[in-house]
C-alpha cells in the first residue's frame, strides 16, 4: 500500500489544468506563446515548413540534429521496411464496426500492434528507436486501411519510393496525389509534428515514465488527442463551416454562439497569446487550395469569423482552425482529420518517449486534497 503522510501539505498549490506548470525538461520542442514562436530542436517551424520534409523532421526530433543525406535515406528505407501491418492486425481491423470513430479504430489497432512486436519491451535507445520507426511507419497505414475497409474496399499497398505524405494520400484515395498536394500535405505533417508538453504528449510521457512500452504510451496519447479540446477540434471546425454554409451568415452565427457561451472551435490556446505560427501556413494552404478549386466559401467564412472573434474576444486561431478546410478540399473525410494529426504527432510523441526513457523518473505529482478528514466508519445499517 502507498504510504501517505497527511500532516505534510503538497509542495505547491497547483493551477487548474496545470496552467504554467513546468512538468518536464525537454530539448524536443519549445513554444514561445508571447511571441508566437515554435521551434523543434532549435529550428524555427517556419524554416522547417519552408525547407524540410516530414521524414527529415522525424529524424531531427528523434536525434536532435538534421540528418546527412545518407542518414535520411537510411531512415526512409527503415520506414518503408516497417510500414506493412501484421496480417493479424489487418484481420482484426476487418472486424471493427464500419461506423467506428476512426480515432477509436486507430487507438485499438495501435494497441494491438504491440502484440506482434517481439521487441516492444526493449526500452533501450536502440530498441525504442526501432519501435518509434515502426509506429511512425504504421500509423498512416492503419488510418488509410481503416478508411478503405469501412468503404468495403481493400487496403492499398504502399508505393516504394513515395514519402509518408504521398503514400498516405495515395493509400486513402487509390490515386496518385499531385506534386503540389503531396507537398502541402507533407508541410501539414511537419507543422503538427511536435508541440512541447501538450495534453497527448504529456500523457505519453506519464505512461512511458512507468517504464510501460511505447505502444502503451502511444495508445494513451491517441486517446488524449481524440478529445474536442485537443486534436478533435479540426473536425469540429469543418462541421462549424458546413453549418454556417455561407460567408454572409458567419457574423450572425458567431454572435448567437457567443451569446450562448459556446466555445468556438479552432480559437484560443493554453500557451499562445498571439497568432499560432502554424496557422499562418495552414491559412495560406486553405486559401491556395480554395482558389485553385474555385471554392473560396470556406476560406471567406474562416476570415470573417477570424476578424469577428478578434473584435469580440481578442482570441486568435490555433492550428486546428485552417487545417480542416484544406483537408476537406483535398477530399479527405471529416472524421480523418484528427487521425491525420496523429499520423504527424506520432513523431513528437515518440521523441518525447525516447527522451523520457533516456532519463527516466516516474511522473507522480501530488493532488491538493479538498475532501474531509477524520471520519469514522458507520456500519451500513446505521447510515
Ligand atoms: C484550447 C482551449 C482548450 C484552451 O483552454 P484554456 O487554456 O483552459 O482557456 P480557457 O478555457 O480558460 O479560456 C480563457 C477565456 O477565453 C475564452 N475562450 C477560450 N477559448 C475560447 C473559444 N474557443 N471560444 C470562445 N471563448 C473562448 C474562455 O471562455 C475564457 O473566457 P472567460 O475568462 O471569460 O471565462 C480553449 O481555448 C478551447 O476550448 N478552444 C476551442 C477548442 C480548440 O480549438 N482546441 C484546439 C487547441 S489547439
Amino acid at each position: 500500500m502507498e504510504k501517505t503522510d497527511n500532516k505534510q501539505a503538497p509542495a505547491a498549490k497547483s493551477a487548474a489544468g496545470l496552467e504554467g506548470v513546468v512538468a518536464a525538461t525537454s530539448s524536443v520542442g519549445d513554444v514561445d506563446g508571447t511571441n508566437g514562436v515554435l521551434i523543434y530542436q532549435g529550428y524555427d517551424i517556419h524554416d522547417l515548413a519552408e525547407h524540410s520534409t516530414f521524414e527529415e523532421t522525424v529524424y531531427l526530433l528523434w536525434h536532435g540534429r538534421l540528418p546527412t543525406q545518407g542518414e535520411l535515406e537510411g531512415l526512409r528505407r527503415e520506414l518503408a521496411d516497417a510500414a506493412a501491418l501484421p496480417e493479424e492486425v489487418l484481420r482484426m481491423m476487418r472486424a471493427f464496426p464500419r461506423d467506428a470513430e476512426p480515432m477509436d479504430a486507430l487507438r485499438t489497432a495501435v494497441s494491438a500492434l504491440g502484440f506482434y512486436d517481439a521487441g516492444a519491451r526493449d526500452l533501450s535507445r536502440e530498441g525504442a528507436l526501432r519501435t518509434a520507426t515502426r509506429l511512425t511507419a504504421q500509423l498512416p497505414v492503419v488510418v488509410a486501411a481503416f478508411e478503405r475497409l469501412r468503404k468495403g474496399e481493400e487496403p492499398v499497398a504502399p508505393r516504394p519510393g513515395y514519402n509518408i505524405a504521398s503514400n498516405f494520400l495515395y493509400a486513402l484515395k487509390g490515386s496518385e496525389p499531385s506534386e503540389r498536394e503531396a507537398r502541402i500535405f507533407d508541410v501539414c505533417l511537419i507543422l503538427h509534428a511536435d508541440h512541447e508538453l501538450n495534453a497527448s504528449t504529456f500523457t505519453s510521457r506519464v505512461i512511458a515514465g512507468t517504464l510501460a512500452d511505447m505502444y502503451g504510451a502511444v495508445t494513451g496519447a491517441i486517446a488524449a488527442l481524440s478529445g474536442p479540446l485537443h486534436g478533435g477540434a479540426n473536425t469540429n471546425v469543418m462541421k462549424m463551416l458546413l453549418e454556417i454554409g455561407s460567408p454572409d451568415r458567419a457574423e450572425g452565427w458567431l454572435k448567437d454562439a457567443l451569446a450562448q457561451k459556446k466555445k468556438i472551435m479552432g480559437f484560443g490556446h493554453r500557451v499562445y497569446r498571439t497568432e499560432d505560427p502554424r496557422s499562418v501556413w495552414l491559412r495560406k494552404f486553405s486559401k491556395e487550395i480554395g482558389d485553385e478549386q474555385g471554392e473560396t466559401r470556406w476560406y471567406e467564412i474562416l476570415e470573417t469569423l477570424r476578424a469577428a472573434m478578434f473584435r469580440e474576444k481578442k482570441l486568435y486561431p490555433n492550428v486546428d482552425y485552417y487545417s480542416g478546410s484544406a483537408y476537406y478540399l483535398m477530399g479527405i473525410p471529416l472524421d480523418l482529420f484528427t487521425p491525420i494529426f496523429a499520423v504527424s504527432r506520432i513523431s513528437g510523441w515518440t521523441a518525447h518517449v525516447l527522451e523520457q526513457y533516456a532519463n527516466n523518473r516516474l511522473i507522480r505529482p501530488r493532488a491538493e486534497y479538498t475532501g474531509a478528514r477524520g471520519l469514522s466508519y458507520v456500519p451500513i445499517g446505521e447510515r
